[in-house]
């Protein structure tokens, strides 16, 4: 079996990259992480990425002002360069352009803090809250052109309980994540491997 050679993408803390980290330190993991890309040059995850060994860059959208296509040329060529097959976005906290999107769509995936098609965007673990829901949960999803919209891979979910807050939610989901994440990345390998592709641009 190849190994694909897997990015991930960041814009804070990267609890969900450690995860696929570890997970990935696996000889037989189907994916070998080669880069860790953030926007944010003080990104904690960077450190963390190069604590593991592992090739971690920043490229700053800031410079980019509004061209989010500039910013993204300047990614993909970093992307390319590690022989990137496959993508990850874990807390990845820029939308994407059309351009970007189609040129990876099939090799890239992202983890949502919702039971999509539940709560897409921002403020998941509020609006499950106010809405009364008995669980919520995550969704890693193929990356389509629309927001947190792509064909669903794997879910978790966990029950609400009385007295839970959007904090105490979000702080009992995560773990439940870092278990998801690495499980549905190895389906997304496998599905790759599965339609032939190369996974090479
Ligand atoms: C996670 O809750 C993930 O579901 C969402 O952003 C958060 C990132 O956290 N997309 P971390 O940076 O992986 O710790």
């Amino acid at each position: 079996m190849r190994r694909l050679n897997l990015a991930i993408l960041i814009s804070g803390r990267g609890s969900n990259m450690e995860a696929l980290l570890k997970a990935a330190a696996a000889p037989d993991y189907p994916a070998k992480p080669v880069l860790v890309l953030s926007n944010r040059p003080d990104a904690l995850g960077l450190e963390t990425a190069l604590a593991a060994g592992v090739q971690a860059v920043a490229i700053d959208h800031k410079p980019f002002g509004k061209d989010r296509e500039a910013f993204e040329r300047a990614m993909d060529a970093a992307l390319i360069g590690a022989g990137t097959d496959i993508i990850a976005l874990a807390g990845f906290m820029r939308v994407l352009t059309p351009w970007f999107v189609n040129k990876w769509q099939g090799r890239m995936i992202n983890i949502h803090p919702s039971l999509l098609p539940k709560y897409k965007g921002l403020d998941t673990h509020q609006r499950a809250l106010d809405a009364g829901d008995a669980e919520a949960g995550a969704t890693v999803h193929w990356v389509s052109p629309g927001v947190d919209d792509g064909e669903i891979i794997q879910q978790a979910s966990l029950p609400i309980l009385p007295g839970d807050t959007a904090n105490s939610l979000a702080a009992r989901l995560l773990p439940v994540e870092h278990q998801l994440y690495p499980d549905a990345l190895a389906k997304a390998c496998d599905l790759i491997g599965r339609s032939g592709e190369s996974g090479k641009t």
